[in-house]
């Protein structure tokens, strides 16, 4: 191990007679807590007084398109680099004051993983595990858990370097994980993995939700769906919505929509349509004999379009609500220019009840 250069690969470990997590902190109501951070570049503002929190055991999704701020974010987290201005606390600590206890809590798995590429994944993982002070049966104990883990076991002994990048990926959540830290911090965790491994490392961070508080970011839609509990939207370095993927949907809906597909379509059924009381507007579908109905919120007019349908002998071949999907929500909250202005205050909500202390 020696000849393996001593640089620190994201963050400083402790040294081996220091235990994994030493201290920890009982007495905090949101294991991560942001308060107003703000990080210049310059002149640029990065981030601009960004505050959100994470209760214990929640999974959250950092959400936003190409330089919206959330590696930043992240790295001030993770004690990378520190914040222009405001504060940032992980498990009641101090990402500016107390960097070692941040650090003793945290797995972060960088945008680019952190590996050594002149390693086997042993030596690299087994040098992880020594700058994380385990030795002897708890860093095997520790090492064996996480190749099964990630499923390295195939590749244990080949070089770093040759791995595949989706291999390399694994490598760098193995190190995030390998000392079983409370708080994990993964940029855009499934990146460069195949559609298997992508549901298989989603199934992997479901299961870490309830024992450990994640922030994961990424620009893919479904996964902030599938794997975590609550979002935060952010664009152009400011918070512009936090909730559950539901609740976004439901409040930034303005219309009811509800689809139908008729077998035949005589000259006075959209006009027909446009006659039941609470529809607002009725437009052609994508397919032939298809329209969009758009509704009065909080209206349900399915029973009704059904009647009318079938009283006039349209044939019913298809009726369905269409809600809005987390990608509308995205793009309707990124796209304009005048949210920036006046961040969506109204938007952000209440974070998740903490389930511990
Ligand atoms: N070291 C730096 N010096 C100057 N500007 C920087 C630096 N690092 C990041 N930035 C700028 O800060 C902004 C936020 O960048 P950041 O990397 O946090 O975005 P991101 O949301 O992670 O984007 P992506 O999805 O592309 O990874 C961008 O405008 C970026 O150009
Ligand atoms: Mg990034």
């Amino acid at each position: 191990m020696s000849k393996i250069p001593l640089v620190a690969a994201n963050c400083r470990f402790e040294s081996e007679t220091t235990s994994v997590s030493s201290v920890v902190r009982t007495d905090i109501t949101f294991v991560i807590d942001v308060q107003n951070i703000t990080k210049r570049y310059g002149h640029h503002t990065a981030i601009d007084r960004v505050t959100f929190s994470v209760a214990k055991g929640e999974v959250l999704a950092f959400l936003g398109p190409n330089g919206a701020g959330k590696t930043t974010t992240m790295r001030i987290l993770t004690c990378f680099m520190p914040a222009t201005e405001g504060h940032a606390r992980v498990a009641g600590f101090d990402c500016t004051d107390q960097p070692l206890d941040v650090k003793r809590q945290i797995g972060y798995l960088p945008e680019t993983p952190p590996v050594y590429q002149e390693l086997t994944v042993t030596e690299y993982l087994t040098f992880v595990g020594r700058l994380r002070g385990m030795t002897g049966q708890t860093l095997t104990a520790a090492f064996d858990r996480t190749i099964g883990r990630l499923e390295l076991g195939a590749v244990r002994h080949r070089l770093i370097g040759n791995l595949s990048r989706g291999y390399r990926q694994r490598v760098g959540l193995a190190q995030a994980l390998l000392h079983d830290p409370p708080v994990l911090i993964l940029d855009e965790p499934t990146v460069g993995l195949d559609p298997k491994q992508i549901i298989e490392i989603r199934e992997l961070i479901k299961s870490l939700a309830g024992s450990h508080s994640v922030i994961l970011s990424t620009h893919i839609l479904p996964e902030a769906t599938a794997v975590c509990q609550r979002v935060v939207i952010i664009n152009k370095g400011r918070i512009v919505a936090e909730d559950t993927p539901e609740q976004l949907s439901a409040r930034l809906r303005h219309s009811e929509k509800v689809s139908i597909t008729l077998k035949a379509v005589p000259s006075d059924c959209e006009m027909k349509l446009r006659a039941i009381p609470g529809i607002l507007n009725v437009l052609p579908g994508q397919a032939g004999g298809s329209f969009l109905l758009e509704c009065e919120l909080g209206r349900d007019l399915r029973d009704e379009i059904a009647r009318l349908v079938v009283s006039s002998h349209w044939g019913l071949l298809e009726l369905r609500t269409i809600s809005m999907t987390l990608e509308d929500v995205f793009l309707q909250l990124t796209r304009h220019e005048d949210h920036l202005a006046e961040p969506a205050e109204a938007m952000v909500s209440a974070p998740a009840e903490q389930t511990d202390a």
